[in-house]
């Protein structure tokens, strides 16, 4: 099979951890990463030190991305228990809102209801609200949706309750999407008891039952995302780790490993990474741009090659099928046989249209 050219990847869930975070991946770094793994524009998540929650924190990391990005980078802007107006002002500009409904890494968490009210009430109705919600919340997060006709987002989606959940809602004529993570697709709770802190994340690992489902029902499924979180191995080897994994380089060798088992096809791949995403978050079309994949080539997944600055991935040891060759951002080469060739600068800031 000669080489495939497949669309640029759009990841929708990515945590390049600029400002506050640069001792576990800054945005040149974690842009590396993307062009790695065949992604040429990613979402990023708010959850950063200081959190992105209003004009003055928003427009900082939005100047930081035309600076320092080897990849576009769009913007999520979080919420609080005091930020409906002001997060409602920055949706023009912003991919969406994100809430997170559960306690997982960082500053961002809604507890309280009126907030809560508040942010379905103000935020407007073509932007999506993605959230992080597992079990109950994600039911509540659904309600809210429905009662405010607001667009919902599910965020990495892990179980097959969740599934059964979202079928049902979507059953029902909502607009709702949802993202499943590789990290939900490849590993389950097995795998979290081998790996230890590298395979702890919120939401955790789950049972084959769980995996299983997410594959079964992959019809439900709107996007792939990574929901790329590194931390450091010092931070996972101390007392408390922080949950989160990194993804962006081995996504696509995972899911090209899927077709290439008949699990998956390239078209619906291409759906789930490319065009899926740019539809829900209505982002703009990056011309001439393209990722060259040897759909041949087998190799081990190993933190040898990896450009992430944690260095370090759960998928430690896999076997794969498939291999970015070369990566193509508006006309330019930006990754060419394992080595980056984009300067900080080649990356922009993007706004939704
Ligand atoms: O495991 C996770 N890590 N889940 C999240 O929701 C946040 C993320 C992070 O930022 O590290
Ligand atoms: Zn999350
Ligand atoms: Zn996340």
């Amino acid at each position: 099979m000669a080489i495939l050219r497949l669309p640029g990847l759009i990841d929708v869930h990515v945590h390049l951890r600029e400002p506050g975070g640069e001792q576990k991946e800054d945005l040149t770094s974690g842009s590396a990463a993307a062009l790695a793994g065949g992604v040429t524009m990613l979402l990023d998540m708010p959850n950063t030190h200081p959190p992105l929650v209003d004009a003055q924190t928003f427009d900082h990391k939005f100047a930081l991305i035309g600076r320092k990005a080897l990849c576009d980078v769009g913007l999520y802007v979080g919420a609080t228990e005091t930020n409906a107006l002001q997060a409602a002002a920055l949706a023009p500009r912003a991919v969406g809102l994100k809430i997170y409904l559960d306690q997982t890494y960082g500053p961002l968490r809604m507890r309280d209801l009126t907030a809560m009210l508040s942010h379905f009430r103000d935020w407007p109705e073509e932007r999506p609200i993605a959230v992080h919600a597992e079990g109950l919340s994600m039911a509540m997060a659904i309600g809210l949706a429905r009662i405010f006709g607001k667009r919902l987002h599910l965020c990495h989606v892990s179980r097959a309750d969740e599934m059964a959940l979202i079928r049902a809602a979507k059953g029902s004529g909502m607009q709702l999407t949802c993202e499943v993570t590789p990290h939900h697709l490849f590993l389950t709770e097995a795998d979290a008891r081998r790996l230890g802190p590298y395979g702890s994340m919120k939401p955790p690992l789950a049972s084959e039952a769980d995996r299983n489902a997410l594959w079964r029902h992959l019809d439900l499924i709107d996007c792939i995302a990574t929901d790329h979180a590194p931390h450091t191995h010092a931070e996972k080897r101390g007392e408390e780790p922080p949950p989160g994994v990194p993804g962006l380089e081995t996504m696509l060798p995972l899911l090209w490993t899927a077709v290439s088992e008949g699990r998956l096809t390239e078209e619906r791949l291409v759906e789930l990474t490319h065009h899926n995403p740019k539809r829900i978050f209505h982002l703009p079309i990056q011309p001439e741009t393209w990722v060259e994949l040897d759909p041949r080539v087998q190799a081990v997944l190993s933190e040898e090659t990896l450009h992430t600055r944690c260095h370090w991935t759960p998928f430690e040891g896999m076997r794969v099928r498939g291999q970015v060759r070369r990566v193509v951002l508006r006309g330019q080469t930006v990754f060419e046989d394992g080595r980056v060739r984009a300067e900080p600068g080649v990356g922009r800031a993007i706004q939704p249209e």
